[in-house]
């Protein structure tokens, strides 16, 4: 296996020339405190925290910081690691145009991620007094693309800061290199067709970009501006002020696309692993499991399609009618997972769940994901490819139904299907419209048909790229001895 692309010559760059000289504060020699900082959003949260106690168990401290709703959301500490693992709790900003109670992007419409930005950057003082009186001092900031304020509050304490990309190589590099942020009036591009064609950094020849109706719904101009700071800024700014970024990705998996991410950003980059899912931990406990399970149990092995497109996707009328029809179309056994908020604004087909009996279920809320998909009567996954569920049910070798929504789903969908591990859902290219037959044909082609076979066997050899446990510990602890390695001496 290829290390990592690590530019060598420029990690320790600009270390050792002052000498630490420490205040009250003290510094903790034999381990690291890093401070975990992740954007409001459970996709976000989730893998943070995943990674916080794999960073634990390795003997480090950790600072998990967020919001009271958005630390009760997550999992809980394993007793083990409770003494390595602090939640730290700032105050939710008011914000006048957010909910009451609102402080994660599941809690809000897509149009309003710009009120939850104004909000995120109103932590950056409560964030600079955890800094300046944190015990033992704090060596690292692990932070998410939202916070780009982070690199210059951190570097002004001699704190290190890492951004932590949870997207793949490929979508980052589409993003672009930190120097476009020297012409700040053009970053961003400007008209729709602009983010479907392969951008000029790019030097081979890729088919990894938007589809039309993938950008007009869901452009910056929709999601507003309000905070003053496009998304587009807040990552390249990220990456731009770090000392390193971190991905959750395999060099293996992405080599062309890991090897352009390093020659833009002339930084320090690093693999971790993709953060498989592990079902020893109990993060998934709940009381639906038995009945979930003894469902899958009557199935038979490879049957199941598993459907879910995530806490944050908005399905319009037509598009909730034609994907269940599809379903039901497809003759195939079903395990359906609703967001609550779509059965507010949409219905499901007159007498589809009468129909649907002994075919398929449909469970409106939460499930343990990850239980459901490692269960051997599951085959394939309907998903929006959002990169966590992509490694989700890769991990388990699950077959790729992709029905991407937002962000950077299209671009997953594209780098997954390059790789000939679904079918996509066909849809117009314009205004995303599809069909249920549409839906049923590409479930049967991925489920069950002979040309189907090789889809499915590519994507059973995923469990060993995604779940290989000794190449992912060695992601980890060189991405550990990089920390060690780069911490800085403080500065008063
Ligand atoms: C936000 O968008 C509006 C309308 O598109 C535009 O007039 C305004 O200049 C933008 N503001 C910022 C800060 O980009
Ligand atoms: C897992 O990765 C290691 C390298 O870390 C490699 O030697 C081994 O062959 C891999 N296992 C499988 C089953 O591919």
């Amino acid at each position: 296996m290829a290390p990592v692309c690590l530019l060598f010559k420029l990690i320790f760059h600009g270390m050792g020339q002052t000498s630490a000289s420490s205040m009250e504060q003290t510094r903790d020699e034999k381990g690291l405190h890093i401070v975990m900082f992740p954007w409001l959003a459970m996709g976000h949260l989730i893998p943070f925290f995943h990674f916080s106690k794999i960073l634990a168990q390795k003997g480090h401290q950790i600072s998990f910081i967020s919001t009271p709703r958005n630390l009760e959301r997550i999992p809980k500490i394993p007793p083990k690691l409770s003494h390595n693992i602090k939640l730290v709790s700032l105050p939710f900003p008011k914000v006048e145009s957010l909910p009451e109670h609102a402080e994660s992007s599941m809690d809000i419409p897509y149009q309003k991620a710009q009120f939850l930005k104004i909000a995120f950057d109103l932590l950056e003082p409560l964030l600079l007094t955890f800094l300046q009186t944190s015990t033992p001092r704090v060596d690292w900031i692990i932070f998410d693309y939202a916070s780009h304020w982070i690199p210059s509050l951190a570097s002004r304490l001699g704190v290190s800061t890492a951004y932590f990309s949870l997207f793949t190589a490929a979508t980052q590099a589409f993003l672009g290199p930190p120097s476009l942020l020297l012409n700040a009036g053009q970053v961003t591009r400007s008209a729709a067709e602009d983010y479907c064609r392969v951008p000029e950094w790019v030097p081979f020849k890729s088919d990894i970009v938007y589809r039309l109706h993938e950008v007009t719904k869901y452009t910056e101009g929709a999601a507003g501006n309000e905070s003053g700071t496009s998304d587009t800024i807040r990552f390249l700014a990220s990456i731009d002020g770090c000392d390193l970024v971190l991905f959750r990705t395999s060099y293996e998996f992405e080599p062309e696309w890991f090897d352009l991410v390093c020659e833009l950003y002339q930084k320090p980059v690093i693999p971790i692993g993709v953060l498989p899912p592990s079902l020893k931990n109990d993060d998934e406990f709940d009381e639906n499991w038995d009945f979930i399970k003894k469902w899958l149990d009557e199935q038979q092995a490879n049957s199941v399609v598993y459907v879910a497109l995530g806490s944050e996707a908005v399905l319009s009328q037509i598009e909730l009618s034609e994907l269940a029809l599809g379903l039901e179309r497809s003759g195939l056994p079903f395990f359906w997972v609703i967001r609550k908020s779509i059965t507010e604004s949409a219905q499901l087909p007159n007498g589809f769940l009468e129909r649907i009996k002994g075919q398929g279920v449909v469970n409106i809320g939460w499930v343990p994901q990850v239980r459901i998909l490692s269960h051997s009567s599951i085959g394939g996954f309907l998903t929006h490819c959002g990169w966590n569920s992509a490694i989700e049910g890769l991990t388990f070798g699950r077959v790729l139904i992709f029905f991407p929504v937002m962000n950077d789903q299209g671009l997953n969908v594209r780098l997954l299907s390059g790789k000939k591990l679904g079918v996509e859902i066909p849809r117009n290219v314009k205004d995303g419209s599809f069909t249920s037959d549409s839906v049923a044909e590409s479930l049967k082609l991925a489920m069950v048909s002979e040309e189907g076979e090789a889809l499915r066997e590519n994507a059973r050899e995923m469990k060993v790229v995604f779940g290989n446990k000794s190449k992912n510990d060695h992601y980890i602890d060189a991405s550990i001895n990089h920390l060690v390695k780069m911490r800085k001496p403080y500065v008063i």
